[in-house]
């Protein structure tokens, strides 16, 4: 049976501050997709939050860049935002960055990851949301997953994988991708996507059948909208088991936190902490950056789930390593490589104050 799984998220108004997401937002982005569901539009939904980001996992059958699915996704989101405005939620609307919509929610601010796929007999799907940081902050986890034998066991003892993986690259600032064979191409691939800030690994195909193996959004918020909102907190759909890696293979490499772009008003370097869906409320110094992982079972396109995977116990010492990284980089302060470099923050805040003193700088 194929299946279209969509997931659609967006920051339409912190509570409090851009830590977590009211409740009424949370009922009415259900409300939305339960009568989408019940209309047959969707199979299945699923509405959950990471930080003050609200996540729609759906299912269907009408392939992927779909107007009706696109359509709910943004309706439900304007909806969602004018209880924010009557809550005076902070940053009502925010990722909202267009007032009609355009035929696609791609380009008008929220973010998107879809795939098609043929429901194997045992479907598992992960789907990985996270606060505070920005696309790109994918690339190093889905590295490890599909390239990477200290991580991923299966790609040395299952003989199925070791055809390897395809590599859909974006350069985000160009709008051009590249795709790369795996394993034969990584070094060629590092050069790319060891630069986050610039290319993104769209989408991960297995080379055994040319299936979708990952899915990831890589809109850029900043660069959509020409300024600083706020930060992409993007999302990643992989499959599990089979001809891909093992759930727990697909888990690992966040049981060594990497360090990502985001944080406090999107200008820091932080490491990306894998936490429980409650535990996903980024408080200190708004941060550090957040990971939730869903996991789910499809039978049909029901989503049968979610289990929050990173509830395990297992992810303590990933989560205090997390901590004590964040220490370390908050001793910084206003430096780097706590602060991003010059060319980030020129995406941000830094043009208004190079112009306010552009009079003051003399020849040296
Ligand atoms: P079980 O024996 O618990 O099914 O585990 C099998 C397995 O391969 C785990 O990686
Ligand atoms: P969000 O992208 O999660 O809204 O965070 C923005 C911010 O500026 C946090 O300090
Ligand atoms: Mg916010
Ligand atoms: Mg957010």
């Amino acid at each position: 049976m194929k299946i279209t799984f969509s997931v659609i998220k967006a920051d339409i108004g912190g509570w409090v501050g851009h830590s977590s997401m009211h409740p009424d937002l949370m009922a009415e982005g259900d409300r939305c997709l339960a009568k989408a569901k019940k209309s047959g539009l969707l199979i299945d939904y699923h509405v959950t939050k990471c930080g003050d980001d609200l996540q729609f996992i759906m299912t269907h059958v009408h392939g992927t860049d779909d107007k009706k699915v696109h359509k709910l996704a943004w309706d439900a989101f304007i909806n969602c935002t004018a209880i924010a405005k009557k809550l005076k939620l902070h940053g009502a609307g925010q990722d909202l960055l267009t007032t009609a919509f355009s035929g696609n929610v791609k380009g008008q601010g929220p973010g998107v990851a879809e795939m098609v796929i043929n429901e194997r007999e045992a479907e598992p799907i992960i789907v990985f949301m996270a606060d505070k940081t920005a696309s790109g902050a994918w690339n190093l986890p889905l590295y490890h997953m599909f390239c990477d034998p200290f991580n991923t066991i299966g790609l040395v003892i299952s003989s199925n994988m070791h055809s390897g993986f395809k590599y859909e690259v974006h350069d985000v600032k160009e709008s051009k991708k590249i795709v790369f064979n795996c394993p034969e191409e990584i070094y060629d691939m590092l050069v790319f996507i060891g630069a986050p800030s610039r290319y993104s690994v769209k989408a991960v195909y297995s080379r055994e059948t040319g299936e979708i193996a990952a899915s990831s959004s890589t809109q850029k918020l900043s660069m959509l909208a020409g300024r600083y909102v706020g930060k992409d907190d993007p999302v990643c759909i992989v499959r599990a088991q089979g001809i891909f890696p093992a759930v727990g293979e697909v888990l690992e490499p966040f049981a060594r936190p990497h360090i990502v772009e985001g944080w406090m008003r999107g200008s820091h370097h932080g490491p990306l902490m894998p936490v429980s869906v409650s535990d996903a409320v980024p408080t200190r110094f708004d941060g550090p950056p957040r990971v939730i992982a869903a996991g789910f079972q499809l039978a049909n396109g029901k989503l049968v789930g979610p289990v929050d995977m990173f509830a395990d116990l297992a992810f303590n010492n990933a989560r205090q390593q997390a901590l004590d990284m964040a220490d370390m980089l908050r001793r910084h302060g206003p430096f780097e490589p706590h602060r991003l470099p010059l060319e980030e923050m020129e995406y941000t805040t830094m043009p208004q104050v190079m112009k306010k003193l552009s009079g003051r700088f003399k020849k040296i």
